[in-house]
Order: C-alpha cells, then sequence, then structure tokens
C-alpha cells in the first residue's frame, strides 16, 4: 500500500520538477552561452584595438598602408607581411580557422604556447612574432584572444614556410615577466603599462640594442623600411624637449588613434593607430598616465 502511494508521489514530483529543472538547465546554458560571447566580444576589442595582430598577420594597402581592421573583415588575419632579414625570411601567417592554410586545426593548447611561449606546434621558436610580450596578459584576455580567433571565418590562403637563419629570441620586456591577474588592471597605471605593453608601444619605440629597456626606454630611433620610405619610432618618453612630455593628453591620444602629429602631420606605417583608433576611452587615459611616467630620455 504505501509503496503503491510512495511511487506516483515521487513521480509526480518528478513531474512536477522536470520543468523546473528544465528551466534550470537552460538557465545556465544561456548563461554559459552568455559568458562566452562576452568572452568573444572582449577578444574582437582586443585583436581589432590595442594588440594590432593585423598590423603583420593582415595584408596592407599598395603603399604599405595599414588599413583598419573594418576595412578588410575579408581577409583580415589570412596572412599579411613579409620580413627578409639577416636572421630569418618569415611572413606573418593565416590565422584564420582553415583548417589547411590557417589554425582551424590548433588546439587551444597550442594556441596559449604560441602566443605566450613563443613555441610552434612544431616546437620551432618564432620569429618576428612578439610572445615575449604577451608574457603578461591575463589568463582572461589569452582566452579571449583564442576564443575571438575561433570565431574566424576560414580564409583559404597559404603563405611560404618560415626559414631561419639564426636562433630566434624570446623578449620579455621588463615588468612583463608574469601574467597580471585582472585585479591588477584596477589599477590605472598598472593597466597603461599592462597595455602598453601588449599593445607593442615599447617594442617599436625602444631602441632596438641592448640594455634599452633599462637605459633608452620610449626613447625611439628604430627605423622602418617599406613602400612610405623610412619611418622613424619616435620619442615618447616624458622628455619635454625631446619626447611628448609637454604634449597635452588630447594631443597624444590624436596621435595614438588617429595618427596625427602634434604639428598636424600624417603618422606613417609601422604607426598602427588604425588599431588603436579602437581603444575605449578609459584604456587611452590609463596608456596616457602610463606614459607620463616613462622617464625623460633625450
Ligand atoms: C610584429 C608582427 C606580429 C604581430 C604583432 C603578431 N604576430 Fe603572430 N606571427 C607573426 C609571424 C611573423 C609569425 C610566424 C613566425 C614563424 O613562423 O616563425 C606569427 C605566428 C603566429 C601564430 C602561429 C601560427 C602558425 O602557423 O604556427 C599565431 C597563432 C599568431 N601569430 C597569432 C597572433 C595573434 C593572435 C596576434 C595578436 C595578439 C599576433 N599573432 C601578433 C607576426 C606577428
Ligand atoms: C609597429 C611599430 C609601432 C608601434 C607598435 C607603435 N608605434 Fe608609435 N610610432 C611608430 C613610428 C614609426 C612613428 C613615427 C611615424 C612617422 O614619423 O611618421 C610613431 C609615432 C608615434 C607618436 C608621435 C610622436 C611624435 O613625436 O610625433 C606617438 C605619440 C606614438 N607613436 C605613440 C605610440 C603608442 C602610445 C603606442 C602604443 C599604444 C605606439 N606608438 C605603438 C611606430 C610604432
Amino acid at each position: 500500500m504505501i509503496a503503491l502511494t510512495w511511487r506516483p508521489l515521487v513521480q509526480s514530483t518528478a513531474l512536477m520538477l522536470a520543468p523546473l529543472l528544465g528551466l534550470l538547465c537552460s538557465a545556465m546554458a544561456a548563461s554559459a552561452a552568455g559568458l562566452q560571447s562576452e568572452l568573444v566580444a572582449r577578444g574582437d576589442y582586443l585583436v581589432n584595438g590595442i594588440l594590432i595582430c593585423g598590423n603583420c598577420h593582415t595584408r596592407r594597402g599598395p603603399s604599405g598602408e595599414i588599413l583598419a581592421p573594418q576595412e578588410v573583415r575579408d581577409t583580415a588575419l589570412s596572412g599579411g607581411q613579409t620580413w627578409d632579414e639577416a636572421a630569418f625570411k618569415v611572413t606573418a601567417p593565416n590565422i584564420t580557422q582553415d583548417k589547411d592554410t590557417g589554425i582551424g586545426d590548433y588546439t587551444d593548447a597550442e594556441l596559449r604556447q604560441v602566443l605566450r611561449k613563443g613555441i610552434k606546434r612544431n616546437g620551432a621558436r618564432v620569429a618576428v612574432m612578439p610572445s615575449g610580450f604577451y608574457e603578461i596578459m591575463t589568463e582572461h584576455d589569452l582566452d579571449a584572444v583564442i576564443a575571438y580567433l575561433r570565431t574566424l571565418k576560414p580564409v583559404s590562403h597559404a603563405v611560404p614556410a618560415p626559414i631561419y637563419k639564426r636562433a630566434q629570441q624570446h623578449e620579455i620586456p621588463p615588468g612583463g615577466e608574469t601574467p597580471y591577474s585582472d585585479a591588477m588592471l584596477n589599477d590605472k597605471i598598472a593597466r597603461g603599462f599592462y597595455l602598453a605593453t601588449v599593445g607593442l608601444c615599447m617594442e617599436c619605440h625602444t631602441p632596438w640594442q641592448s640594455q634599452a629597456f633599462a637605459d633608452r626606454l620610449g626613447a625611439g630611433g628604430n627605423e622602418f623600411h617599406g613602400p612610405w620610405g623610412v619611418s622613424v619610432s619616435r620619442n615618447i618618453t616624458a622628455s619635454n624637449s625631446k619626447g611628448i612630455g609637454d604634449w597635452t593628453d588630447d594631443e597624444i591620444k590624436r596621435a595614438i588613434t588617429q595618427g596625427i602629429a602634434r604639428n598636424g602631420s600624417k603618422l606613417k606605417p609601422p604607426m598602427s593607430f588604425q588599431y588603436y583608433a579602437n581603444v575605449s576611452a578609459a584604456d587611452l587615459d590609463a596608456i596616457v598616465a602610463y606614459l607620463r611616467t616613462v622617464p625623460p630620455r633625450d
């Protein structure tokens, strides 16, 4: 008797709970999907903004001009610049989801390793790819970049395999040795340093010579050759006479996001203002706040 009444009771409770459980599951799925789309949005913001991945991995215009990510949607990140130097000849590869010519069949672990450590899936150390500047990247931002890369439409475009003539370096800028935590980004100057590091400002604006990060951080002077002729990275230290110490915040922001120098002239490649234009106002403020702390160098 008891068993007979007990069973229908359980069944009917289960029947009553089923829709609730269903709701709960779909709510959980919805919030997981929400988290995933948040991650993808963050990756989109980073990759097409401060990270300037397309500066190298996207083909440029006929005069070597950098095309804004929104101008090149169809071919974005499907392979770009070639460097032919004493130590290597290498082309920035296709990083769309194409399985044959891109990174469609890379695992997340393989992507993490190449992004942060500069080691490709075949064990080779990358040339040019500034992975040492990504050691600082928060776990969340690294996940976001990878999540965004996974959403890229496959584009079939093969680039030549790299030729290495010497062992490649994995240079880590001082202060960028270990991943930042999300909490560290709440401090404005720390956030500015973080963004300027992953955004490669000091990779281009610090002289390419030994000890320069300690002695000549941001002093400029590197030459970039291309169809535009030669451009020379400028002094972005807080020096009043040689750097940007006496520029207003707005002048600095205009140079970063619109490529317009203080005197109104247009900045040449590879200054990547087409990407930095997508950096948020709060992040720009943090970058400027950090630049104000870079010791003046003449
Ligand atoms: C300064 C130029 C440059 C920038 C900036 C750059 N890369 Fe690269 N990247 C390269 C080059 C060149 C290679 C190939 C290196 C080699 O094969 O030795 C490469 C390799 C890679 C690979 C490995 C692909 C493969 O076939 O093994 C991935 C993935 C990648 N980059 C993603 C990114 C992402 C994401 C960003 C932005 C966060 C980025 N890169 C920024 C130049 C760059
Ligand atoms: C890929 C190399 C590269 C990267 C990355 C880069 N710059 Fe530049 N930047 C240059 C070059 C080259 C110039 C000079 C262009 C010219 O003379 O036409 C320049 C010019 C500037 C200027 C103008 C200075 C003046 O005296 O006119 C500022 C300011 C500046 N960069 C700040 C930054 C900041 C901040 C970042 C990071 C968010 C950054 N740059 C990232 C290469 C780079």
